[in-house]
């Protein structure tokens, strides 16, 4: 129908991934056009197999530079440096703040408007090598996994309303007593073994596998937000956490940034705190249903 208004067309483009396997019947992974409820129009990528499908990518966590403590691309923690006069960082948790594109979700960091604005219950993340081509993002990740909880329900519906609730800032709490929910996760890729051991001996010690935490805190009271893989049972939590506020008091800024203290004792080195260079060196992408 040619007389279709461009506004007409915004309003028939689905919302989200589910939408487009439920209503629309597609049924291939890939990328595609979603819309936000007032007509923005954004492109990102559908898992429409995992699980029955209709997965939506709305963000990806990528670090460009682990030995940047808090500089530019950090955009999950702090590109204004690491200090207590900025708490919350950059603030992307919970702001409406959109960046990057679903084709270089793992070459960069990606937020598209369905972070804050699709209603979801249910969360999947995966774990591509860096600079992966969408196409083979499925093949190469090694680890996939998603909850089957339906939390979101109870956390207004998505991570931007979750960390309205547990505040992605520094010293808004203590560790362990403040802690945010950590939801039990179901392997598609991978086991809760292989994901656990990605991080260093002294973190697999201080954590049970088979969790995706958000909003964990550390002994300083530094805040992260998403654990993946684990639930923390201790308090260095910087060494398998991602994402975070903008001040980690231990030896500022050593653990300030996207991949916080990962290379605690040396980039890749998968001893002591370190995590290995796989998980290193492999975005975070972030999906709802
Ligand atoms: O996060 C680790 C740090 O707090 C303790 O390190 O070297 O004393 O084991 P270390
Ligand atoms: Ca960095
Ligand atoms: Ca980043
Ligand atoms: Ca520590």
């Amino acid at each position: 129908n040619l007389s279709l208004s461009v506004r007409e067309l915004e309003y028939s483009t689905p919302q989200s991934c589910k939408e487009l396997k439920q209503t629309y019947k597609i049924t291939q992974d890939g990328l595609y056009y979603l819309s936000t409820p007032s007509g923005v129009v954004y492109q990102t990528y559908c898992d429409m197999t995992t699980a029955g499908g209709g997965w939506t990518l709305v963000a990806s966590v990528h670090e460009n530079n682990l030995y940047g403590k808090c500089t530019t691309g950090d955009r999950w923690s702090s590109q204004q440096g690491g200090s207590p006069n900025v708490p919350e960082g950059d603030g992307s948790w919970s702001n409406t703040v959109t960046f990057g594109t679903a084709e270089a979700a793992t070459s960069d960091d990606f937020k598209n408007p369905g972070y804050y604005g699709i209603r979801a219950e249910d969360v999947a993340v995966w774990h591509v090598p860096n600079n992966e081509l969408v196409g083979r993002w499925k093949l190469t990740s090694f680890l996939r996994y998603h909850t089957e909880t339906k939390f979101l329900n109870n956390y207004g519906g998505n991570l931007y309303n979750l960390f309205k609730q547990f505040p992605v800032k520094y010293n808004v709490g203590s560790c362990p007593a403040n802690h945010g929910p950590s939801v039990p996760v179901v392997y598609d890729v991978g086991s809760a073994t292989s994901n656990h051991n990605l991080y260093g001996p002294n973190i697999r010690a201080n954590s049970v596998p088979g969790f995706i935490t958000f909003r964990a805190i550390n002994a300083e009271r530094a805040a992260m937000a998403i654990c993946s893989g684990v639930k923390p049972t201790g308090c260095n939590n910087e060494h398998c956490c991602i994402g975070g506020g903008g001040h980690f008091p231990e030896q500022s800024p050593r653990q300030c940034g996207d991949f916080t203290s990962f290379d605690w004792n040396g980039y890749g080195a998968n001893t002591e705190w370190s995590a290995s260079k796989q998980i290193t060196e492999a975005a975070v992408l972030i999906f709802y249903r």
